[in-house]
């Protein structure tokens, strides 16, 4: 069924003398069947729930109730044996790394990097182009609906919720744009709905009677064409869902007076906790919502300060200096507006300066007590550490206490490759280095994945999927391979039914885009140990029967596989660790090796330090006692810098100060 032929006027609004005009388009939704000519993905492949990017992670607790739960357990046979890949093409598919995307030298008081010459990208991909939506793309009209069918739902007999007559907006800068989103469902009950890539100052209010309203104020730097995605979820299955996106086309009004000058600001920088003599940079960054670049004034600079413009980013300047003593810093900052001086923004920074007696750790380093029992144990490292406040004392620490670091996100194909041919290889460059001065082991993270994917990648042909995916996976490993000898090669392949979810590769290639990015990554790095990662695996239930059929089948089909990683973002209650003993026995039994490989364990209302002290030692110690487990990798180390960090999940607290968990972990490493 084609959407709908008519379409709703397309709302222009006159130009106002007065910025007040208020955009209301009302988009009616009544419940519609999808049908196969919507490409139904349900039709396509059993059981696969379309990735909209909306999915938050569910830590491994967090797993949903059962009754919205698919049948789990195995994956069909859908992997051929002994695959031979073909030779990658020459010339390839895709560009390979312009010569302009080989970093250089990094400029002198720019980083707290001092163990090694620092470098940074040659030039910044500036986000807008990232995403190049065209008048045509407009004019096409919003997308088709994607509607995503559990396998248990009978589309003939429950019809998804659905926007109908949605259709594309207009508005000019400066006026406030409002869109109704009224979902229904044929079947009665109100469906739920949730929002994809809001622009960014723009809202998504529950009006608190089934409906909800995009509110948004673009202004000059908004002009162009944005996409707004929303998800309407069915009210008796969550997981069957349709999804829909329309397009924004910002313009200008022809009298730019017409748009309100608003204040410019400074970027919030968070309070931090530096070491006495090391050197401190914080990238201070200015913005106006208007667009212009306003005038940094720090109004008390400490002594010996430098300023240095960035190479690349003209709202940015680099403050560098070197603290002599113990003290709380407070930086007064302004911005200037570049129209109107009257107009103005204050932000202040607190730097607490403590002696390097204050972040002396008891005990023995934990990555010493790990070495002696033969055991990687490790952390994730936070991308550009060397351009935060506390880079010298984060990597200081680190040093000390890990044998293995993992890259957190500067491997990831939306940084790495944000565009053909462009790569930003800085980060992982300057990761390798320090990792050689520390003496530890890199794990890779991670070359597949469904998630954190370009525009440009999640935009193309169907047929260039395997192409596309295995030169990155060969360039990725051609320049890094030597010094980094673990690799999540695919991560979160499997939904939490145990069932596969479906991603932009697997659309290009089923369920073999597995098997062909591991022969890839053996291709091209030989000597690599190539893992499966994911999460929601280490306890009893649909995705771990998933998990472990997944890897027979792969064994099966003689996918060089070496072992899995296990994520294990978990809460403080967790009580099933001996159900991740029993699963790690069993991907032993396959003679595959285990690796903890982000582990943190949030601390919830009610729940204590106590309590995560506690199961930190108990996964240690499910580690220590399996043979096959090889490394024991938390998701980061210090709760400054956790993708949880309001959860404060790790074993040192954002003061680098010892928490109950850090001690735990020294007193198992140290035991028999
Ligand atoms: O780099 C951009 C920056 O330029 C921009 O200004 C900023 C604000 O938009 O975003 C920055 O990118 C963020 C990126 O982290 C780097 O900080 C992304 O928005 C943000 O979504 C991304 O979050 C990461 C997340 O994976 C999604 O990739 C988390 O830091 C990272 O801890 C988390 O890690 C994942 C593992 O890769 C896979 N397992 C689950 C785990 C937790 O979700």
């Amino acid at each position: 069924m084609a959407m709908n032929a008519y379409r709703l006027p397309r709302v222009i609004v006159p130009r106002p003398a007065v910025l007040s005009a208020i955009i209301m388009i009302t988009v009616a939704a009544v419940g519609c069947s999808s049908s196969s000519d919507t490409t139904d993905p349900g039709t396509i492949a059993q059981n696969i729930d379309i990735e909209d990017g909306s999915d938050e992670l569910t830590p491994d607790q967090e797993v949903p109730s059962n009754d919205t739960q698919l049948p789990g357990g195995s994956t069909d046979t859908l992997i051929p044996a002994n695959l031979v890949l073909s030779p990658l093409p020459s010339p390839p598919l895709t560009p390979a790394p312009a010569e302009d995307s080989e970093p250089v030298r990094a400029e002198r008081n720019t980083t707290t990097a001092e163990a090694y010459f620092a470098v940074r990208d040659p030039q910044i991909i500036p986000a807008d182009i990232l995403d190049d939506l065209t008048d045509a793309d407009f004019e096409a009209g919003p997308l088709p609906a994607v509607i995503s069918t559990p396998a248990d739902v009978d589309p003939a007999t429950n019809t998804p919720p659905f926007f109908v007559d949605l259709d594309n907006v207009e508005v000019f800068a400066g006026q406030q744009l409002s869109v109704l989103f009224d979902p229904e469902d044929a079947d009665g009950g109100l469906p739920g709905m949730f929002p994809g890539n809001l622009p960014i100052g723009a809202s998504f209010d529950d009006n608190r009677n089934g409906t909800k309203s995009l509110t948004w104020r673009p202004l000059e730097p908004d002009v162009g064409i944005h996409e707004f995605t929303v998800t309407a979820v069915d009210p008796a299955v969550p997981l069957y869902r349709s999804t829909h996106t329309i397009r924004i086309k910002v313009s200008l009004p022809s009298d730019l007076s017409t748009i309100v000058n608003l204040p410019p600001s400074v970027n919030n920088i968070r309070p931090h906790t530096v070491q006495v003599d090391d050197p401190v940079v914080a990238y201070i960054k200015v913005g106006d919502p208007n667009g212009t670049i306003p005038t940094l004034n720090i109004l008390n600079p400490p002594p010996g300060a430098t300023l240095t413009p960035h190479p690349h980013e003209e709202a940015i300047t680099i403050l560098h200096f070197v603290p002599d003593a113990p003290q709380i810093i407070t930086l007064d900052l302004q911005a200037v507006d570049s129209v109107d001086p009257s107009l103005t923004g204050e932000q202040s920074v607190t730097i607490e300066v403590l002696p390097s007696s204050d972040f002396i750790r008891p005990g023995a380093r934990l990555r010493q007590l790990a070495s002696a029992r033969d055991l990687l144990f490790g952390y994730a490292v936070l991308q550009s550490y060397y351009e935060r406040p506390d880079g010298a004392i984060y990597t200081q620490i680190a040093g000390e206490e890990f044998n293995i670091v993992s890259t957190e996100n500067s491997l990831k194909f939306d940084f790495l490759n944000p565009m053909p041919g462009k790569f930003r290889w800085a980060a992982t460059d300057n990761l390798v280095q320090l990792a050689k001065a520390q003496r530890q082991t890199v794990h890779g993270h991670t070359l597949v994945w469904h998630r954190q994917l370009p525009p440009w990648v999640k935009r193309s042909a169907l047929a260039d999927r395997e192409l596309i995916m295995r030169e990155f996976i060969d360039r990725v490993l051609g320049r890094y391979a030597a010094d980094v000898p673990l690799w999540d090669v695919v991560n979160e392949s499997l939904e939490e039914d145990g069932t596969l979810r479906n991603s932009v590769w697997f659309e290009g290639m089923g369920a073999s885009y597995i098997d062909i990015a591991f022969r890839q990554a053996r291709e091209s790095a030989p000597d690599a140990t190539l893992i499966y990662n994911d999460y929601d695996i280490a306890f009893a239930g649909p995705k771990s029967d998933g998990m472990l059929a997944l890897m027979q089948q792969l064994k099966d089909a003689g996918t060089p596989l070496d072992g899995v990683g296990f994520q294990l973002h978990l809460f403080a209650d967790f009580d099933d660790v001996d159900e991740v003993i029993a699963t790690f026995q069993r991907i032993a039994d396959m003679d595959l090796d285990i690796y903890i490989t982000e582990l943190d364990i949030s601390i919830a209302d009610g729940q204590t330090e106590a309590q995560q002290a506690d199961l930190y030692e108990q996964i240690l110690s499910a580690c220590l006692d399996q043979p096959r487990c090889k490394a024991f990798q938390a998701w980061g180390y210090t709760d400054m810098y956790s993708w949880r960090s309001n959860f404060n999940p790790l074993f040192l607290d954002d003061r680098y100060q010892v928490k109950p968990a850090y001690l735990s972990l020294q007193k198992r490493l140290g035991e028999n």
